[in-house]
């Protein structure tokens, strides 16, 4: 099949043309056209291969086989909506629970990670009855109305918007930068304690607590680790004030976490969230996702009287390209590829923490990994555009990685999870050479050497599309 249509000129110019400019594309001042991908690689136009560190959606490897074998028998069989019965509705459904506490047992399927967290919030407003919504600072749930309002991750750009009183943004539990440190003596009970003040300045108000919802570890707000016993405590307060706790699991779960299946299971297995979403890496790429929640949500949600019906949710297409998923995590262990080479690679992230200044955090478990670049450790001071600068020279040697978090400086790394040992020892390769450049050029030392002053640097560094000069700090990734 050929792979190019068109000349890369013309691709970007109809693309300026005729796709939204609010659609960002990545390194914008040379954008990459990508026309094929195998496993952990893509390859541009020119067949020049990249090594993808940051594509959690090609969940078992871009194009798997099995996958697209999958999708395509089922396409030229059937494929029609959950109207009709279908034994891969339901076998999917069970196979997915599986995964999951007992309590978690009713599937609703969806297109995306947006429409499985907007589903939440319903199941949600109509179990508890109530209006209010936590949510954590820095946080990104999805791109419709309902979430925006809840994703300070975006709503924070926009100063004009109003905004809602049912919505309360509780401290992101970042024991790196946040308002409670690694050494506090019990962080998960300070940043849980804000969440018991939230609901009672709610409760005061008259509002009542709906829900609160949360990345079981968050991902756009900067790769946020939370203290073990966190959603213990946040749940019983929660609870108490009748609402429910969501775990949205659109970017970490499947096995990414390496130990777990699910991120929530590495608070313990004593904390089990009322409702979990699905989305990214359930399909491969194939647009699907899920929500899952308890018998009693699902009851009081049917209470209300109206069907729930979604056109493309559960089609036979999607949960066969579900099932195939979940049969290559397990059949190529890739959960136990991703608690391997995730160590190594965090092994390697850690010795550069010791050669480079810059590095302040390595941070993550299984290949769910963040660095954060700090021009002083200390103070932490956010290094924006040397991350920017990695990013770019990266891409020079045809690794494509991204920066992320509140203040753009978090190299996170969420590879397919084929990644390997090899790939994770070439990506700390190049990345210790780009520090070391431009910790040159910065005249930076480690701490126990002479530290000198990084404000007379010899160069001005790139924003993220190489442009001299320029700190960018605009969020547009998530
Ligand atoms: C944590 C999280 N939740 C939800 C979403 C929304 O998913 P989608 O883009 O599939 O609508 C995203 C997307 O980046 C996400 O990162």
């Amino acid at each position: 099949m050929a792979t190019e249509r068109l000349d890369k000129n013309k691709t970007i110019d109809l693309r300026k043309k005729h796709i939204g400019p609010s659609c960002k594309v990545f390194f914008s001042h040379d954008p990459i056209k990508i026309v094929r991908a195998r496993g952990q690689y893509m390859y541009d136009e020119n067949g020049q291969q990249y090594l993808d560190c940051i594509n959690n959606v090609a969940h078992v490897g871009h194009s798997h086989p099995d996958v697209v074998r999958a999708g395509t028998q089922q396409m030229e069989l059937l494929n029609t909506n959950s109207r009709f019965l279908h034994d891969n509705l339901v076998v999917y459904a069970q196979r997915l629970q599986a995964t999951l506490p007992d309590k978690l047992s009713v599937c609703y399927f969806v297109n995306s990670g947006s429409e499985a967290n907007d589903l939440a919030l319903r199941l949600a407003w109509q179990y508890t009855g109530h209006k209010d919504i936590i949510t954590l600072d820095n946080a990104y749930h999805g791109h419709v109305s309902s979430l925006i309002n809840i994703s300070p991750y975006k709503f924070h750009q926009l100063s004009d918007v109003e905004h809602k009183q049912s919505v309360h943004v509780a401290p992101s539990p970042d024991v790196y930068r946040g308002k409670y440190r690694a050494d506090h003596p019990d962080p998960a009970r300070a940043y849980s304690d804000e969440v018991e003040d939230i609901i009672s300045r709610a409760h005061k108000r008259g509002g009542k607590i709906a829900a609160f919802i949360a990345e079981s570890l968050q991902s756009c707000g900067g790769q946020v680790i939370p203290p073990a016993g966190y959603f213990q405590k946040v749940a019983a307060h929660v609870r108490q004030a009748g609402g429910v706790v969501i775990a949205d699991e659109v970017q970490v779960g499947f096995g990414r976490v390496g130990s777990h299946f699910w991120g929530f299971q590495l608070q313990g297995e004593d904390f089990v969230p009322d409702i979990v979403t699905m989305g990214k890496p359930i399909g491969n790429g194939h647009p699907m996702s899920c929500v899952v929640t308890s018998r009693e949500v699902a009851q009081a949600f049917m209470a209300s009287g109206m069907e729930y019906f979604n056109t493309f949710g559960g089609n036979p297409v999607s949960c066969a390209i579900g099932l195939a998923v979940l049969d290559v995590i397990e059949n190529e262990d890739l959960q136990g590829n991703a608690l391997r080479v995730g160590a190594h690679l965090s092994r390697l992230l850690g010795k550069l923490k010791d050669k480079h200044p810059l590095v302040g955090d390595v941070r993550g478990p299984g290949l769910f990994v963040g660095v954060e670049l700090v021009r002083d450790r200390v103070k932490l001071t956010p290094a924006t555009a040397e991350a920017q600068e990695v990013i770019y020279k990266l891409k020079e040697e045809h690794i494509l990685l991204s920066a992320d978090g509140p203040h753009r400086n978090v190299l996170k790394f969420k590879p397919p999870m084929c990644f390997s040992h090899e790939d994770a020892e070439r990506v700390v390769e190049k990345i210790h050479l780009i520090l070391s450049e431009i910790e040159e050029a910065l005249n930076m030392r480690m701490p126990n050497q002479v530290h000198l002053d990084n404000g007379k640097s010899k160069r001005k560094l790139p924003d993220e599309n190489g442009v001299q000069g320029k700190e960018s700090a605009k969020h547009n990734r998530t």
